[in-house]
């Protein structure tokens, strides 16, 4: 798993070399919906921050009743096979043009219109293959405005720093980690507690500015328990962001450890890149330390035959 995480960069590159063409006429599209789970949604989550017309991201068996003609809709499940995303996938279909992005599985064989990514991986591990060409079909479309090219640039040249970064939070880290964030780091924040879910088989929460300052800031008044706090920090995050962070800084250290991290990068796009592999490989790391496989996800897939088991017996 750590061989695959810290080849992100090459993946990325050659995800953004995938080459497709869809006949989608792109000037009609008014609103973006991606339907996906887990390792396959927080692509579309982390995008929806850049998008220039509504953005939606669904987790769960219908899409909302505002889907219509004018929405681009796109299904992204890493192995094709994921009953929510199916689910919403057939109701779309039929009332907007859509783009499926997976390895094939039933929604491979569903769409018309399809990026078919490579196959091998476990669907967190593959982010690159989902995000990357979601991104450029998007940006195509001039929905959403991102340097593809300069994210990479800076996962390449900032190897050593983002290794370093996440070895010294795994090393550091003591009882759960609450992760916090603001802008589209707060969707890296819901990554870096899902990697810590999935890899590290820990529990982990994750938080967004300015929202967490107006309810889970005064649960630190009784707080008790051992728990890290993981700032996802960015130079521009602005006056009062950054007042903020430091207000919460000075408080919660009084009964927390808090580990600060800035991303390197010129842009938005490029910083979330960066934060986003430090906390893969901290999730690593993080299992290394606490001596659990990465890998095996037992319990989500055990869990997927009992669904899988039951809509045969009930069929
Ligand atoms: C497993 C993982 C999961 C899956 C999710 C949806 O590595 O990350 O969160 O992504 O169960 O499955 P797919 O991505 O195949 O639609």
């Amino acid at each position: 798993m750590l061989d695959v995480v810290r080849k992100f960069p090459e993946q990325a590159r050659e995800a953004l070399e995938m080459d497709f063409e869809f006949d989608i006429d792109f000037s009609r599209i008014r609103r973006v919906m991606v339907a996906g789970m887990g390792g396959s949604a927080i692509s579309a989550d982390i995008l929806s921050h850049f998008s220039k017309i509504p953005f939606h991201v669904v987790r769960d068996y219908a899409p909302p009743p505002f889907l219509d003609e004018k929405t681009l809709f796109i299904a992204v499940s890493y192995s094709g096979n994921t009953e929510e995303t199916l689910s919403c996938f057939s109701l779309a279909k039929e009332k907007c043009p859509h783009v499926a992005i997976t390895t094939g599985g039933k929604l491979g064989e569903m769409a018309e219109n399809v990026i078919k990514i490579p196959s091998g991986f476990q669907p967190r591990a593959a982010i690159a293959y989902l995000l990357f060409p979601m991104a450029k079909l998007l940006s195509r479309a001039s929905i959403i405005d991102v340097d593809l090219e300069n994210a990479i640039y800076i996962l390449e040249s900032e190897r050593e720093k983002m290794e370093e970064t996440a070895r010294m939070v795994a090393n550091e880290m003591t009882g759960i980690p609450l992760i916090y964030g603001y802008g589209v780091m707060q969707s890296i924040a819901r990554r870096w507690r899902q990697q810590f879910n999935e890899n590290a088989k820990m529990h982990a929460f994750d938080f967004m500015l300015p929202e967490c300052n107006h309810n889970e800031l005064e649960a630190w008044e009784g707080s008790r328990e051992k728990m890290t706090c993981i700032f996802l920090r960015e130079r521009e995050e602005g006056e009062r962001i950054k007042t903020r962070f430091d207000f919460m800084r000075e408080e919660y250290k009084k009964r927390a450890k808090v580990i600060e991290i800035y991303a390197a990068g010129k842009d938005s796009f490029s910083r979330a890149m960066y934060h986003m592999h430090v906390g893969d490989l901290a999730s690593i790391y993080m299992a290394e330390r606490r001596g659990v496989e990465a890998e095996p996800v037992n319990l989500i897939m055990k869990l997927k035959e009992t669904l899988s088991q039951h809509s045969r017996s009930s069929s």
